[in-house]
Order: C-alpha cells, then structure tokens, then sequence
C-alpha cells in the first residue's frame, strides 16, 4: 500500500474509531451512573424498581426502571450495541493498517527478540483470541461471584501477559495488544453474552414467560467488567504518545501500575454514584502516578547501561551519526521507504533544528531508546552514547 494511501486509511478509520468508542465508552458510564444513582427508594408502582429525575440540554427526563420486564414490551425499544461492534471493528482495521501492514517496522524490536513479521502477527492475534477464551472461561467458573477475587485474578493475568507480550514484541507493540485484547473482550461481552441475553429477556417477556434471572446476572457481571476495564483500554489508546511507558525498562510494570490506577479510579466512581465513599482511592491513584513517574525518571547517560565516553564529542561527529541513523525519516525529504514526511513534523537537516531538538534526541535516542522507530536505521549503543554525552556536554554546534 503507497504510505500516503496508508496515511489517509489511517486517518479515516482511527477517526471513526474514537467517535464510536467516545459514544460506546459515554452510554456505558451513562447506564453505570443510571444504575448507582436510581432511587430505589421512592414511592413508585409496585413493578418498578427505581426512579431518576435528571435536568440536561434545557429540559427535564424522568427514568423509570422495572424490576424484571414490562407487561408489554414497546414497538420502539432501543439497544446500544453498534457502539461497541463498530469500535471493536475499527478497532481491529487499524491493528491492520498500523501493526500487521508494517509489523517489522513496528511490531519487532530486535533487542526484544529477533521474531519474524508472521510471528510477531501471529502473537498479536493469538493474544486478542486466546484472551478472550480464558476470560469467558473464567466467567463461567464460580469465582465471577467473588467480585474481589475475580478483579485480582484478572488483574494478575493481564499484567503477566504484559510482562510475556513485552519480550517478544516491541514496547509499543505489546502495550497495544494488552489494550486489544481487553477491548476483544468488551466488545465480545456484549456480542456473545450481554445483547443475547437481553434478546431472550424481550422474548420471554413476549411470550408471557418470566425471563431467565442466570442471563440477567451474567449481563450485569460482564458489563460491570467492561466498566473496569474502561479506563486501562484507554490509556493504552493513547500510551504511544508516551515512550517514557512503554520504552522503559520495566515497561511491563509501569503498563500494570498504571492498570491498577485506571481500575481503582473506576471503582472510586462506582462507589461514589451509590453514595458510599472510597475516599482513599484518589490520593491513593494520584500517589501511584508520582511514583510511576518517578520509576520512570530518565538516568544520567553514565547510567543508561550504554558504553562509557570520557572525552569531548565534537558536533561533527553528532550531525554523522544523525545523518545516517535519523534523517531518512527526519528530514525534508525523507528516504525511507515507509515513512514518506518528516515524522511528527521533526527534521535534523541543520545544526539548529539539531540543537534545538537536545532534550528530545536525549529521551528518545538515548534514555528510553525508542528512536530511531524500531531501529530500523541499525544505531548502535556507541552512537547514543556518544550522542548523550555530546548533550550533557551542552549541546554546542560550533566546536
Ligand atoms: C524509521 C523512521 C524513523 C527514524 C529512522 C527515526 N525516527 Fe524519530 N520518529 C519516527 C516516527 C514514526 C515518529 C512519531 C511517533 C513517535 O513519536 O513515536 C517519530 C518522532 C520523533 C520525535 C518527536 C516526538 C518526541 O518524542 O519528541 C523525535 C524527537 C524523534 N523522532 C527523534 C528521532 C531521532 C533522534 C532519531 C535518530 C536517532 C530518529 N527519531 C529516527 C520515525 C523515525
């Protein structure tokens, strides 16, 4: 595919993507809040289990909810599924566009593992389909009763595939399938567990029968899963803006650390709309991000596991390596074959833009070395460590 073609795919896909999951993602914060905040309490007939009085967009709603099914089921009934069936679709295009179409650029980093692109694809797809499996397994065994036990046998699995997906694949490529999989799982819920049981609920109310209350739970059980994983799914969405997490060295951890954050928070929320209080899981979150941050803090250069430099690094030699390791995708005309603009708007093609850009060659080419984009220029530890040292030793261009 021309990298332009790709380009605009990309574009059109992942922007229908975040629509449909801004919508998914709102109308099931919506119906979580609904369920928390009913007045279970006032004084409505005897069928219905609680009522809701909102005020938005200038005008006023009242909400009833019925304890099992209404005596008839209306001719306009509304689901909320294609939310959640479009956002796993598109989804599941850009892993296409964006891993599969390049996974040797993006999928593999060679200082991880040395994998083919068919393997490193293969692990990508056997993540989203295996995690399901074991998921859906796990629900249908007892301890989906045990809310807290079942939250942290979860958790331990999702943080050990993190752990296995980060040495195989690279960084960016294992948080992303950490966040696929549980994304597979949310939309599977819906499609295989919660829509039909919601149909065999409007069928049995149709046909005069009492729904069957199993089917009911497990809708409940699974959304309320898909709930907790909300916040985690997102970070990943959005973790490639951010190498300090999935380039550093315990990328694993910080990906689970940052999980347990996303999780507490959804619970500080879900117990706050029922009106009881976990007011310790916000400083508690706020805590865990310092300390994250603080894990993640970029080394001196000494420290950075790269080669020593005990001598002045001339510019001479900073601007040779630059321009065999980074110009072919940061320049004015680019010459790699996939990445056809300056990427991220960055070029080195004069000193200044060079000098200019220190802080940032610092993180990305010598700290947390996720630049060049997969090594795919061959830099060698020499070369960013020569690099670093010309930084820390202020980055001059004229000697
Ligand atoms: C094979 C292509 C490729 C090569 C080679 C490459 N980059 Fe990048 N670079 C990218 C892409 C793609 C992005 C945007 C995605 C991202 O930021 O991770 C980017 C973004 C950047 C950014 C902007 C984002 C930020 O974190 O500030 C900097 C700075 C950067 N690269 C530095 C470098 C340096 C320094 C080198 C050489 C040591 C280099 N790159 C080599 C592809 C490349």
């Amino acid at each position: 595919m021309p990298p332009h073609v790709a380009e605009w795919l990309n574009l059109t896909v992942r922007w229908i993507h975040f629509t449909v999951g801004v919508a998914w993602i709102g109308a099931s914060f919506y119906f979580n809040w609904l369920e928390n905040r009913l007045d279970r309490e006032a004084k409505v007939r005897d069928e219905i289990a609680g009522e809701l009085w909102a005020v938005h967009g200038g005008g006023f709603y009242y909400l009833e909810k019925y304890k099992v099914a209404p005596k008839r089921i209306p001719e306009r009934l509304h689901w909320f599924k294609w939310e959640a069936y479009f956002t796993w679709i598109t989804g599941f295009l850009l892993l296409g566009i964006v891993y599969y179409h390049n996974a040797r650029a993006i999928m593999i980093d060679p200082a991880v593992a040395d994998i083919s692109s068919g393997t490193a694809i293969g692990i990508g797809l056997g993540t989203l389909l295996l995690g399901w499996i074991v998921y859906d397994r796990l629900c249908r065994t007892r301890l989906v009763e045990h809310g807290v036990a079942f939250a942290i046998t979860g958790y331990v699995l999702v943080a050990a595939l993190a752990y296995g997906l980060t040495h195989v694949l690279s960084g960016r490529a294992a948080y992303m399938h950490v966040g696929a999989m549980l994304g597979t799982c949310m939309a599977a819920n819906v499609f295989f567990v919660i829509i039909p049981g919601q149909r065999a609920m409007v069928e049995a109310a149709r046909a005069g029968r009492p729904p069957d209350p199993a089917k009911g739970r497990a809708g409940a059980q699974r959304s309320r899963h898909n709930n907790y994983m909300t916040l985690p799914v997102l970070f990943v969405m959005i973790s490639n803006h951010f190498p300090s997490t999935y380039g550093s060295p315990e990328n694993w951890a910080v990906l689970a650390g940052l999980t347990a954050v996303g999780m507490g928070v959804r619970h500080y929320f879900n117990v706050r709309h029922m009106r009881r209080h976990a007011a310790w899981v916000l400083p508690v979150a706020a805590l865990a991000m310092a300390a994250l941050a603080y894990v993640t803090r970029p080394h001196p250069v000494a420290r950075a596991g790269l080669p020593a430099v005990t001598r002045t690094v001339s510019f001479a030699e900073v601007q040779s390596i630059i321009g065999r390791r980074c110009l072919p995708c940061h320049s004015r005309q680019p010459t790699d074959d996939v990445f056809r603009q300056a990427q991220a708007g960055v070029m080195f093609d004069t000193p200044e833009q060079i000098a200019a850009r220190a802080p940032r060659i610092l993180v990305r080419a010598v700290q947390t070395r996720t630049m060049p984009f997969g090594n795919k220029t061959g830099m060698t530890d020499e070369e960013r460590a020569l690099i670093g040292a010309w930084i820390e030793q202020g980055a001059h261009i004229d000697r």
